[in-house]
């Protein structure tokens, strides 16, 4: 049941009016990475780009891609210098490649970064500008793309992150050490392919940290803004991607967040339990078409000085020289202190995400819904070895005004929260986050 409707979008004198659906095209089950190269040549793909993440050179799936180019006729040339965390510096490298190369398409096989990375490449190639120009204000120019992308086709390797079906472009812009990112439909892959069998190797920590991530993308954009509530823009055009909660989006969510609350422990713990990973697979998709379409809030915005400010931590079954919190930690991480915070904006939502994630909702009224859901959270992270806090990833209350500062900046994501939200409240929301058990 998708609770409260029509309660949830009454109309409001200020706020928006309707909402804008953008669908992602979707190939989805075991093999269909074999048709990558039949798919690439529909599109008109005669010479690709193949973005390929480092460390999945050697894999078998790897080869499948390489294999069904070759076999569709469509030369392909390899780009593998992918950072895990993308920079502009490290955006611009591949835009400086992808322009090089004359491409009529782009392929991209590997995790959000690799996705993201592409979708740069694509875009800088295509209408060439100054790197600021499209990124998202007030960093950047905030430039409108000019037309339509060349066709790329994203196939994720990881069950998070969903970038498949969005159109934005994460990265740290270093000067300022700051994450921001770009934002338009034209970034929107032409074609997700979307195959299970790519997960079976995946450590625990990985499947863990990319599950909380799409967990907490389907659990954002069913409690953000209402779109009826959000500032009705001037003209229609300029309706932003993330314009809040709306009805089309709540349907992934909520799915979503059902599929999560069963399979996340079990794909975690278990490796070969390929029903649960192909289920957090397919959760993924459909987290990805809802936060593409509604916008992610708090947790997300928060995330970014996490994993931007780390110190030495490092999560096990990441091979990398370097300290880093994964994605999907550094927003988690953020969660139950979050949720706790808006559960009194909509607590009906919050409810009934508290008992699609597994959790025990019997007699639990609208004043109990941010503790039930954060409790059943808290739950799910001790289940799949999730640190138990902030204070866990190396952070400490000395901290907390570097988080706070790092964050408050992420206007975008910050507004599309259900509660506005001060500075002294999103330090506090950190402060809550420090340990949970
Ligand atoms: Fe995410």
């Amino acid at each position: 049941m998708i609770c409260c409707q029509h309660e949830h979008y009454t109309p409001t004198a200020t706020g928006d009016y309707g909402f804008e659906v953008d669908g992602a095209r979707i190939k989805y089950g075991r093999g269909v990475l074999r048709e990558v190269g039949e798919a690439a040549r529909a599109l008109g793909v005669t010479r690709a780009a193949l973005f390929v993440d480092p460390h999945l050179r050697s894999m078998e799936f790897c080869a499948t891609v390489e294999d069904s180019l070759r076999e569709a006729n469509v030369d392909a040339v390899v780009y593998d210098e992918i950072t895990v965390e993308p920079t502009d510096a490290s955006f611009k490298k591949a835009a400086s490649f992808a322009l090089d190369g004359k491409f009529d398409g782009f392929i991209s096989l590997g995790g959000g970064s690799t996705i993201d990375t592409t979708k740069a490449a694509d875009l800088y190639a295509t209408y060439p500008a100054e790197f600021m120009d499209y990124v998202n204000p007030p960093i950047g120019g905030g430039k409108p793309i000019p037309g339509p992308l060349k066709p790329h086709i994203a196939c994720p390797t990881t069950s998070g992150t969903g970038s498949e079906c969005t159109g934005i472009a994460i990265f740290d812009y270093l000067e300022m050490n700051a994450k921001t990112g770009i934002r338009a439909r034209e970034l929107r892959p032409a074609l997700g392919v979307v195959d299970p069998d790519v997960t079976r190797t995946l450590p625990p920590m990985v499947v863990a940290c990319s599950g909380f991530d799409v967990l907490s993308h389907a659990l954002e954009s069913y409690t953000a803004i209402p779109y009826t509530h959000r500032a009705r823009v001037p003209k229609g055009v300029a309706r932003p991607l993330s314009q809040g909660a709306n009805p089309y989006s709540d349907v992934g969510c909520v799915a979503a967040l059902e599929i999560l609350g069963k399979n996340i422990v079990r794909a975690v713990r278990d490796a070969g339990d390929e029903e649960a990973r192909e289920r957090m697979l397919f959760a993924a998709v459909l987290a990805g078409i809802a936060f593409g379409n509604a916008g992610c809030h708090l947790p997300h915005g928060m995330s970014y000085a996490v994993s931007g400010l780390v110190k030495e931590f490092r999560a096990p079954g990441y091979d990398l020289k370097e300290a880093l919190i994964p994605h999907g930690m550094s927003v988690i991480l953020n969660v139950p202190s979050v949720f706790r915070f808006t559960a009194p904006a909509c607590p009906e939502r919050h409810l009934e995400a508290a008992e699609k994630l597994g959790g025990d909702t019997r007699g639990a009224g609208p004043h109990d819904a941010g503790d039930v859901l954060s409790a059943q959270l808290i739950e799910l992270m001790k289940a799949t070895g999730i640190p138990n806090g902030l204070a866990n990833v190396g952070y400490t209350d000395v901290d907390l005004d570097a988080l706070t500062d790092g964050s408050f900046p992420q206007k975008g994501l910050i507004n599309n929260a259900p509660r506005e939200t001060s500075r002294e409240q999103l330090r506090d929301l950190y402060a809550n986050a420090l340990t949970y058990w």
